[in-house]
């Protein structure tokens, strides 16, 4: 019999909760059954900023939000079964990443923060579900993510040829998988991806995201303000490496703005920091040639794709719609793999992507 697992992301742009189902047949064939999103309102997206700088009376609106943002994965899991006309009992697990409020790999101790109440997620929906997935990560030593590369892996990797899979979320994220078996995949967050253009379009134009880079696409890009930008001391770590909004955010970018400058220009300066801090990451790499799959919500910014290919002359870019899943999809089918992990008892780190001391069974367990 098929297994049937849901996904469900939030991520660090708060956009929306992204919803897949997926299954597995006997041979481990995996198949998108279905997807659903839901986006965050006005005010649970204001909260849950708040909740990313630290602030007065933390405790009682993370615990508020908590058990908000969990009734709002928990609908979007249950709108998701009704559409595909799936019953609870059909499904072996929702594996739920939560929404990151707090990402601290470099302060000692490290920690990371995921929230979305699992509890509230399996009441709600009467399937059990797994979350909490970055934290036993870090308490192995690592830096809690990326935690994509293990499926970009078991999805993307070829034997006849190198691939890179780049997502494009708020943050951007790579995995390196060579196509020699030999070699080591692995993988990191390069930088922002999203976020900066993000908030930049939303102080400017009012809309939560520049459409298809449409608005970058119409600036000029300020040499000297990219090269104060890529002075960030995270482009500069090496690997492993994570980052988040403690990193990049609308308060580091503003000191760095001069009056006279045209605000599509910063876009287009910020839409080049993202192509640039990503490709100077994949040309370093010791592939002459290679693919690089595009996904998460910034494959589908035309003018950042176009300063990539432009940048990776030796790649050829492909969205990973080519492989029958949307860019959209990809980090909430991570997650879903990840939940199957867990349930058979299998790791869900790859410790030369985080750092940890060794593969760990990612997640707790709250049963339906
Ligand atoms: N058509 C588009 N043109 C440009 N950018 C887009 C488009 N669609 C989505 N995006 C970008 O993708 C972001 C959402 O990507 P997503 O993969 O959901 O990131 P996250 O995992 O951080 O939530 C949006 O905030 C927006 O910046
Ligand atoms: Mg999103």
């Amino acid at each position: 019999m098929n297994k049937i697992f849901l996904g469900l992301m939030s991520g660090t742009s708060l956009d929306a909760v992204d919803a897949v189902a997926i299954s597995f047949d006997s041979d481990e064939q995996m198949k998108l059954l279905g997807t659903h999103s839901l986006a965050l309102t006005a005010q649970l997206r204001a909260d849950i900023l708040a909740l990313t700088q630290p602030s007065d009376n933390e405790i009682e609106s993370l615990g508020r939000v908590d058990v908000e943002i969990a009734q709002l994965f928990a609908q979007c899991a249950n709108q998701l079964r009704e559409k595909l006309q799936l019953n609870a009992t059909q499904i072996t697990a929702i594996g739920s990443h939560g929404q990151t409020i707090r990402h601290r790999p470099y302060l000692t101790p490290p920690f990371t923060l995921q929230i979305a109440d699992p509890n509230i997620i399996a009441e709600l929906t009467g399937i059990t579900v797994v979350a909490d997935f970055r934290r036993r990560d870090v308490a192995a030593g690592g830096q809690g993510a990326p935690l994509v590369p293990a499926f970009h892996e078991a999805l993307l990797h070829s034997d006849a040829v190198n691939r890179v899979v780049l997502n494009l979320g708020g943050m951007a994220n790579i995995t390196v998988l060579p196509a020699d078996t030999t070699q080591i995949v692995y993988g990191y967050d390069t930088g922002p991806a999203n976020v900066l253009m993000d908030a930049w379009c939303w102080r400017h134009l009012q809309q939560s995201y520049d459409k298809n880079g449409v608005w970058a696409a119409s600036g000029n890009i300020i040499p000297s303000l990219l090269e104060q930008l890529l002075l960030h001391p995270f482009f500069a770590k090496k690997a492993p490496k994570s980052t988040g909004r403690e990193d990049f955010h609308l308060d580091w970018l503003l000191p760095y703005i001069k009056a006279e400058y045209q605000a599509q220009d910063v876009q287009a300066t910020l839409l080049e920091l993202t192509a640039i801090s990503v490709a100077q990451e994949i040309n370093a790499l010791a592939f002459a040639e290679g693919e690089l799959f595009l996904c998460g919500g910034g494959a589908y910014n035309h003018a950042l794709w176009q300063s990539l290919a432009q940048k990776l002359p030796n790649y050829r870019l492909l969205s990973t719609e080519t492989i029958a899943i949307a860019p959209t999809w990809i980090e909430a089918t991570a997650f879903a793999w990840l939940a199957k992990q867990t349930m058979e008892g299998l790791s869900g780190n790859l410790p030369a992507v985080t750092g940890a001391a060794g593969r760990r069974i990612l997640g707790g367990i709250y049963q339906a």
